[in-house]
């Protein structure tokens, strides 16, 4: 008699509130088998892990496609795998300002109505210094409120911009330069996201400018102070990488950022990203 065994997703939880380390083989992953519990446990998780998978290019639009779908990011022309580099030899100029937003806290895609849902990080050249890739669950944070916070936000809106988040890092920027950024746009989002599965999280970043209808002195305490207790210890996962990990996230629950390195170090990751299907709400 055949017996039919069932591959089965194989985990372990990296702290209590975010991130899991998958411990499957590349070719368990890659059978297709475990799709719809991956895409369970990165909603669940926030951050998984696939230490050493050594994905090829090739591979990770393949699974990324079999979680639901690889797309190229929206002004950023990719194609379906992108280079996180600062190397003047992999971007323009322009480029490579823009990627040095995400050196502080942020969402993926705040300016779209239906964001990416989730990203997929493979590590191809390591920095010479610095460097992680540092994660924090704003489900799980939002979830820790107390429930006289959450009555105060739950309904609350905030301005997002794009220009505000090149202030991070371009605290001075030409008036040309900060024109330009400014005609990408604002978009009005809600504070906290009730999600289609009944959970809620925030949504913070270096692209909140300001809470709508809020002092923009209390609005600031309101937004920083959020960002800092979501970012705290229980909520926060920071990943050192070694050559050939692979990292994805939930970009709908979680905020991300890249710890400093050295810009001229070669440091290379490659991107792939998952289509989202839920506007922000
Ligand atoms: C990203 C990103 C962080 C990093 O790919 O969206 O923010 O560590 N990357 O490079
Ligand atoms: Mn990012």
């Amino acid at each position: 008699m055949a017996v039919t065994e069932l591959t089965r997703l194989k985990y372990e939880d990296i702290k209590p509130k975010i991130g899991s380390r998958i411990l499957n083989s590349k070719e368990e992953l890659m059978s297709g088998e475990l799709t719809d519990e991956i895409n369970e446990l990165l909603e669940r998780r926030g951050v998984l892990v696939f230490k050493k998978i050594n994905f090829t290019d090739e591979e990770q639009v393949k699974f990324s496609n079999m979680l639901g779908g690889n797309a190229t990011e929206i002004g950023v022309d990719g194609g379906a795998v992108f280079s996180i580099s600062l190397d003047r030899n992999e971007h323009s100029k322009e480029v490579i300002e823009y990627l040095k937003g995400s050196l502080f806290w942020h969402v993926d895609g705040t300016m779209n109505p239906v964001p990416i849902r989730g990203s997929l990080l493979s590590s191809k050249v390591l920095p010479t210094w610095g460097g992680n890739t540092e994660f924090s669950n704003c489900y799980a944070a939002y979830d820790d409120l107390p429930q006289d916070t959450r009555d105060t936000i739950d309904n609350l809106k905030v301005i997002h911009s794009m220009w505000v988040s090149q202030l991070y890092h371009c605290p001075e920027p030409t008036l040309a330069q900060l024109e330009d950024w400014q005609s990408k746009g604002e978009i009005v989002l809600p504070l906290v996201w009730k999600h289609q599965t009944g959970r809620k999280s925030l949504v913070l970043g270096n692209t909140a400018q300001q809470v709508v209808g809020m002092d923009l002195r209390e609005s600031a305490r309101t937004l920083h102070g959020l960002r800092e207790f979501a970012t705290s210890e229980p909520y926060h996962y920071s990943h050192e990488w070694e050559v050939g990990d692979s990292v994805m996230w939930d970009n709908t629950g979680t905020l991300h950022r890249a710890m400093p390195y050295d810009p001229d170090c070669g440091r290379l990751l490659r991107r792939t990203i998952l289509l989202g299907d839920e506007p922000f709400a």
